[in-house]
């Protein structure tokens, strides 16, 4: 089935040596995404939080920047910020800047849509 959900980020070019690309779900339907938008994806030894707002999803660390929440019991704010959940710290989803102000930064991950599913690229 096709998704109108599409990618958020500025792509690397899949072939780019700057990442390794993993495998994530064959969908976004595999994905989960319950009522807050925001799901976990186990990815090799590495754990990710996915967002979705209005037609894109994005990448980015499981754990808050902060003291290390996790991201996932939180939610996506009217901006389509991810809201953390223990002090309520604002990230850009997209870039990871620390929008409400306190001076953190989420790292964020690269996603591709292929004909065999969705992938992440962690920095080589
Ligand atoms: S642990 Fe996330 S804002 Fe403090």
């Amino acid at each position: 089935m096709q998704s109108a959900i599409h990618i958020a980020q500025d792509i690397p070019h899949m072939n780019s040596k700057e990442y390794n690309w993993h495998f994530v779900a064959g969908s976004i339907e595999e994905l989960g995404f319950g009522k807050y938008d925001m799901v976990q994806a186990v990815v090799g030894d590495r754990t990710i939080c996915i967002g979705r707002f209005k037609e894109e999803v994005f990448a980015f660390q499981s754990t808050c920047p902060h003291a290390g929440a996790k991201m996932v019991m939180g939610y996506i704010d009217a901006q389509g910020n991810a809201v953390c959940p223990l002090h309520r710290f604002k990230f850009s989803m997209k870039t990871g800047k620390n929008v409400s102000g306190e001076g953190y930064t989420m790292r964020t991950y690269p996603l591709e849509f292929r004909t065999d599913g969705i992938f992440v690229g962690f920095r080589n």
